[in-house]
This record gives C-alpha cells, sequence and structure tokens, in this order.
C-alpha cells in the first residue's frame, strides 16, 4: 500500500548550528499535520526524483513539523538541494510520520547522539522531561560553533553532557560514568556508523546487554548484501509465487509483477518496506528491525532480506 502524501509549505529556513538548516514546514491545506511520536521521520519528495529521511525534531504538539538539515559535502542531491536552491515559500512532498525507532520505556534511558543524530534523541528527551522520567542525553560534537537547538538544550538543564572533541573530550578518550551503569536502563543512540559501533563497543565493554540498546544510524556506509540463493515468495491474499533470483530483491520483483510495495531508502533503514510474514523463515539484512523483531521472524524488511526457508508467504 503506498503511503499518504502531504503538501507542505516552507515557512522558515534557518541555519542551526554550522553546516545545518532548521526548515519549518506546514500544512498547505486546512487539514492539521498528523501527529508523531519521538523518533518519527519522515521522506522528502525531492524535485529531481528521489526521496531523503529526516527525523521529525519539532515538538510532537506543535501544529508544523521541523527537520534540521546538515550539508552533506558528498551530498547528490538531498542536502545541497535544501542548503542551495529550497526557498521559504516553496511547496514540497511529504510522506506520512512513520516510527521505527520508538522510545523504549524503561526505568532509566541514556540518550547518546552524534552530531544531527540529536534531532530525534532532543525530542525523545523532551517527552522523558515531561513525564519527569529519569534520563541523561549525552551529545558529541567536534566544536562548539556545530551546536544545534542550544536553546532547547539548555531548557533540559543537567540532564544534557555535552562533549567536545576539539577539547579532547570524546568516546574514545573518555567513557562517561552513565555508560557504566547498565542497570534497568536502555541505551537509545543516533549518529554516523563509526560513532554508532565505537559505543556499541563500549556499551558491550561495560556489560550493556544487546537487547538494551536501540539505534538508529544516519545512512549505509555500506549498502546492505541483497544478493543470495535464490527462494519463493507467496503473496498471501493470491496465493501467486514468484521467484526471487540470486541477484534480485523481493521488492524489485513484486513492483516488476505489479505489486504496489512502499520503497524509501531502499538500504534496509526507513522501514518503509516492512512487510509481514505468515510463513517461512526470513533472512534479515536490514538495520532497522530491532533483535527481538528479527527472533520473531513475522515481518521482512523487503528492499534487502531475503529467505532461509525455500519459501516466505508474505502478508500482502
Ligand atoms: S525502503 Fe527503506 S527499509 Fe526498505
Amino acid at each position: 500500500m503506498k503511503s499518504t502524501h502531504l503538501a507542505v509549505t516552507v515557512i522558515a529556513k534557518q541555519s542551526n548550528g554550522a553546516g545545518n538548516l532548521l526548515l519549518t514546514l506546514e500544512s498547505t491545506s486546512a487539514h492539521p499535520l498528523p501527529a508523531f511520536t519521538p523518533g518519527a521521520h519522515i521522506d522528502v519528495h525531492l524535485p529531481a526524483g528521489g526521496m531523503r529521511q529526516y527525523s521529525l525534531c519539532s515538538a510532537t504538539n506543535a501544529s508544523a513539523y521541523e527537520i534540521c538539515v546538515r550539508l552533506d559535502p558528498a551530498s547528490t542531491g538531498g542536502s545541497r538541494w535544501v542548503h542551495q536552491q529550497l526557498l521559504i515559500g516553496d511547496r514540497l512532498t511529504l510522506s506520512a510520520p512513520r516510527n521505527h525507532f520508538p522510545l523504549p520505556d524503561a526505568p532509566r534511558t541514556l540518550l547518546f547522539a552524534a552530531g544531527i543524530g540529536l534531532t530525534p534523541l532532543l525530542v525523545m528527551a523532551e517527552a522523558l522531561s515531561k513525564k519527569q522520567a529519569d534520563f541523561m542525553l549525552h551529545l558529541y560534537l567536534k566544536c562548539h560553533d556545530e551546536l544545534a537547538f542550544a536553546a532547547r538544550l539548555a531548557a533540559l538543564g543537567e540532564r544534557v553532557v555535552i562533549h567536545y572533541s576539539s577539547e579532547g573530550d570524546s568516546l574514545r578518550t573518555q567513557i562517561p560514568a552513565d555508560l557504566r551503569m547498565p542497570a534497568n536502563s536502555v541505551l537509545v543512540a543516533c549518529g554516523p556508523a563509526g560513532f554508532m559501533d565505537s559505543l556499541q563497543q563500549r556499551a558491550l565493554e561495560q556489560g550493556w546487554q544487546q537487547d538494551q540498546l536501540h539505534s538508529e544510524r544516519f545512512k549505509s556506509d555500506n549498502a546492505p548484501i541483497t544478493a543470495g540463493d535464490s527462494f519463493e515468495v507467496e503473496i498471501a491474499s493470491s496465493g501467486a509465487r514468484f521467484i526471487i533470483g540470486e541477484e534480485q530483491s523481493i521488492a524489485e520483483v513484486l513492483e516488476a509483477a505489479g505489486i504496489d510495495i512502499e520503497l524509501s531508502c531502499e538500504q534496509g533503514m526507513c522501514g518503509a518496506c516492512i512487510t509481514g510474514v505468515l510463513a517461512g523463515e526470513p533472512d534479515h539484512r536490514d538495520e532497522v528491525l530491532s533483535q527481538k523483531e528479527r527472533a520473531a521472524n513475522d515481518c521482512i524488511v523487503l528492499c534487502c532480506s531475503r529467505a532461509r526457508s525455500p519459501v516466505l508467504v508474505l502478508d500482502l
């Protein structure tokens, strides 16, 4: 099923820390924008084709959406277009919010962000603060001029610790005391792959268990390996079967057969194509499902994952 599209107008575009632009997007129709939960993202449709995913960073009850876009020096159109061509007053098409990075429920929450990975975690921190929950937000930046959302972070007071690598304070050099106390806690992290790998390694060394770790990476450094042995998928509603060749993805084969698959990142990261599995065993190759969801084997990411069993029956 295709997602709902939202029409919005850019009503503000402002600098938000070096290299970042904060966009405020208002509904162009009389309908309010859908509510969202902390950790949700939207797809922004680019005029030249394609989409980019951005975490929503406005307050969850705000009437307009905010997204913060960092200029990627290697940008092939997304962030470069936002920074250099998008103007206040321009209209954009968005997907409805999706949340594959929800805030887990735990007695204590540690939020670890690097750079612009702050965006989903800031909304989580504000939600935790509002319900007076026990949490800490650790933010890793290179230097002071990179700081985004300064006023909102200041409003969270002592719950926020900012680490500047220009001052010798990085995960590589120091392990925060909070990270040494895994009991009754969850660790929620967002940032580039190098930061996330380093954080995970340190957390495991400090006794954290995999099921306490929740994370979202900016993007895959390497697209997942989607090739493998061929297998069949069956569409539960029609009984139609399709062979997925060694070099093909399930999404590719089903789309070619005229079956609507919701796709966005096509890298196993955004969760747009998650589909229920009614029978068979998936071979999970994505970065979006949690350990628990993988173990349940009742859903699959169609753009990259495959099958361990000869046939997968999909809830389509
Ligand atoms: S399209 Fe993003 S996970 Fe499949």
